[in-house]
């Protein structure tokens, strides 16, 4: 089989394409001949050394693919070689071959095509066990997710918009702030030039919003809690700006906030198998009808690798980046 070796930590350089072991699936794993694979900003971080894959995971980076069982493990139910499927992966996705444990794999959307749907499972795990299963917003409440033009951001956007909530967001371009108005944000705010507490105030008649995503970490820290509405919930998924911030506890405290920070990648299989079944049950249906789309920036060849991962390094892209094999 082939995958993407990472000869050392660094910049797309050190990224290439290689002849691998092939692998076999243990007990309770299925064996997928993978169609295609998607770039998170998580595969940046790990290609740079910062986020090593957790422990009994493959060194190949690579979070979701999407692709055809090849071969099924001992004890493996509700699975037949052949089948078109997508998964959720911690590691591994960006080869000719994986194997991932049966309950992370999910049926291909009905309508979407097996390379799309490679840019489905690590978003909509994320935004639903976040957004829906953990800080449980609801239809009548608003919604605030920081860089809407990204992977996550667009998948975030339209659930939260097709629920029913009220959809804020950030960008830092024009072009961005427009795709998010277009994929269903009702206010879009550029973090480079306006103050998001100010203009979420406002949006909210002064409420504040009610679930707030964060991919940004310390550095939004004080105004992320700053614009929570009373009883609101802010779940913190990435560090982008930073590990180490200041917690107002008084305002939280007066809010009867809740400040949460989750990880999708490090927790344990049974965790992750239920938020696929979840997604499978709640998002699918609403990805198959097309209320939902994959917000595919660009696709390129696995053998392009390091192309992709300039253009995320460079910031200029907008959705997913597939690679297909
Ligand atoms: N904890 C978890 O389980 C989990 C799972 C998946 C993803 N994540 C995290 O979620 C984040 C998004 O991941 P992704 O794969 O969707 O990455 P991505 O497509 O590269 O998106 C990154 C986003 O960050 C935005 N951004 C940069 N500076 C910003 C600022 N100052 N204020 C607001 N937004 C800013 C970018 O906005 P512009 O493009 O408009 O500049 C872009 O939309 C990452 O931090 C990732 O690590 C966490």
């Amino acid at each position: 089989m082939r995958a993407v070796v990472a000869d050392g930590a660094g910049g797309p350089e050190v990224l290439s394409v290689q002849e691998v072991p092939d692998l076999t699936p243990g007990p309770g794993e299925v064996l997928l001949d993978v169609a295609a694979t998607a770039v998170n900003r998580a595969d940046v971080l790990q290609r740079r050394g910062f986020y090593p894959p957790p422990p009994g995971a493959s060194e190949t980076i690579g979070l979701e693919c999407s692709g055809t069982v090849a071969a099924l493990g001992d004890g493996v139910e509700g699975w037949s070689v052949g089948d078109e499927v997508c998964a959720l992966l911690a590691g591994g996705g960006y080869a000719s071959q994986v194997v991932v444990p049966a309950g992370q794999v999910m049926p291909v959307p009905d309508g979407v095509d097996l390379v799309t749907a490679a840019a489905l499972p690590e978003v909509a795990c994320t935004v639903w066990s976040n957004v829906f299963m953990v800080a449980g917003l609801k239809p009548d409440e608003s919604f605030l997710v920081h860089g809407g033009a990204g992977g996550i951001g667009t998948f975030a956007i339209q659930l939260a918009h097709a629920l029913g909530s009220q959809v804020l967001t950030t960008a830092g371009s024009p072009d961005k702030l427009e795709l998010c108005r277009s994929l269903g944000a009702d206010v879009a705010i550029s973090y480079r030039d306006e103050d998001f507490v100010q203009v979420a105030r406002e949006a909210t008649g002064g409420r504040g919003v009610d679930v707030v995503l964060d991919n940004m970490g310390a550095s939004y820290l004080p105004r992320n809690v700053d614009v929570l509405a009373t009883e609101g919930r802010l779940v913190i998924i990435g560090m982008q700006g930073g590990v180490k911030g200041e917690l107002d506890v008084a305002t939280l405290l007066g809010k009867r906030g809740a400040v949460i920070a989750t990880s999708l990648r490090g927790r344990p299989v049974e965790g992750k198998t239920a938020i696929c079944a979840s997604v499978v049950e709640h998002v699918w249906p609403l990805v198959a009808d097309g209320t939902v789309k994959a917000s595919v920036g660009r696709t390129v060849p696995l053998d392009d690798v390091r192309d992709a991962h300039e253009h995320i390094d460079d910031g200029t892209h907008t959705g997913k980046i597939v690679l297909t094999l």
